[in-house]
């Protein structure tokens, strides 16, 4: 497949009205967002849906994300919206929230993989949204990468991995956030998270003055059936340790690692951990940088082909942190402190 190129500061009023077009059509492009970039193609047309599960290559029971670019788009897609809803849409949208609510006949089950929710997020980036616009219909977008990669927070990328498999893709630059939207179930009695985000369980519990459960269902049907899969896994074998540098330097000078062996940590650390080669990953108190860099770091691991990736944090790291970085891991994980709560 031929794929188009653009460059997001250089597209005039005429190239989003004609890639808007294009993408109402039924054509793929990806977009950035200030989350992660998104694999984007008409939200509301099967076959549209069915190219991006094709080029992701991604079960087809793993539903998507529609994006809006204002509330009368929300009202064609979905049938109910709570009180909970609407001071959550008030708070948090435009921005990384996507929330799920009882899909409306409209949508097609295509892009719920078979669900009668629907999720959905408005987002702030201005590419983002003004593609929205110019197609005027929901666009229905994943994170722009192969199944089970790491999302793409770089054109770079993005670029690996799809170029060849979408109709366009438009450089952003880097993502702002570089973590994956926090996602809400409000079409239920309780609210819940169901994937943790850069917007908090504090945040939201603040604002709706309630407790926000986040329920880790892998049971029976999970919730958000993303979470069966596999993610974020670099090739090589990724552990995660959590502990502080005393108790993780012991712990890794009794390992016997292979030769191309790579430490993940905060740049604060690397000194200690000079024995073995490092990459810097953010900044200790800057969790924001660390969510920045996650993805490119673990994607340089397969660049390098890295056998053994020692990954390193402190415990009370945040949770949508701690959840990717456990996901990478493929659950493999060693605590070296007790854990304060009891
Ligand atoms: O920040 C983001 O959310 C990015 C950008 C592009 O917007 N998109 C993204 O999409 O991360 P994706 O498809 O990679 O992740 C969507 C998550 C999956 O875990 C999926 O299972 C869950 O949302 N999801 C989608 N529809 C759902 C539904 N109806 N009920 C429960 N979970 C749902
Ligand atoms: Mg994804």
């Amino acid at each position: 497949m031929k794929t188009a190129l653009f460059q997001a500061s250089k597209l005039s009023t005429l190239d989003y009205q004609k890639i808007g077009q294009r993408l109402f059509n039924g054509a793929t492009c990806v977009v950035p967002t200030e989350t992660v970039y998104g694999l984007a193609a008409n939200g509301l047309d099967p076959t549209a849906i069915a190219k991006i599960y094709a080029a992701k290559g991604r079960p087809s029971d793993n539903p998507l994300i529609l994006h809006i670019a204002d509330s009368t788009m929300l009202k064609q897609i979905v049938t109910d919206i709570s009180e909970d809803a609407k001071t959550l849409m008030d708070a948090f949208w435009p921005g990384p929230l996507t929330l799920i609510f009882k899909k409306a006949t409209r949508v097609p089950y295509a892009v719920t993989g078979g669900l009668d929710s629907v999720a959905v997020r408005m987002p702030s980036h201005p590419v983002m949204h003004a593609l929205i616009h110019a197609a005027n219909t929901p666009l229905a977008a994943p994170s722009a990468n192969l199944s089970g990669r790491p999302s793409s927070t770089t054109f770079a990328h993005v670029k690996n991995d799809l170029f060849g498999r979408v109709d366009m893709i438009i450089d952003g630059g880097e993502s702002m956030i570089g973590l994956e939207s926090t996602v809400v179930d409000v079409s239920r009695e309780n609210v819940e998270i169901l994937r943790p985000g850069q917007i908090d369980q504090a945040m939201l519990e603040a604002t709706l003055k309630k407790p926000v459960p986040y329920t880790q269902s892998t049971v029976d049907i999970p919730r958000s059936p993303g979470l069966k899969y596999g993610h974020y896994q670099p090739q090589g074998s990724v552990e995660l340790i959590l502990g502080d540098t005393p108790e993780i330097f012991e712990y890794l000078m009794r390992q016997t690692a292979p030769e191309n062996t790579r430490v993940i940590c905060p740049i604060e650390w690397a000194e200690h951990f000079s024995f073995l080669k490092v990459s810097p990953l953010g900044s200790i108190d800057d969790s924001a940088s660390i969510m920045r860099d996650l993805y490119a770091r673990l994607r340089e691991m397969d660049d390098d082909d890295v056998e053994m990736i020692y990954l390193l944090a402190r415990p009370d790291l945040n949770a949508a942190l701690l959840d990717r970085m456990k996901k990478a891991a493929n659950h493999h994980v060693t605590h070296l402190v007790e854990s304060e709560d009891h």
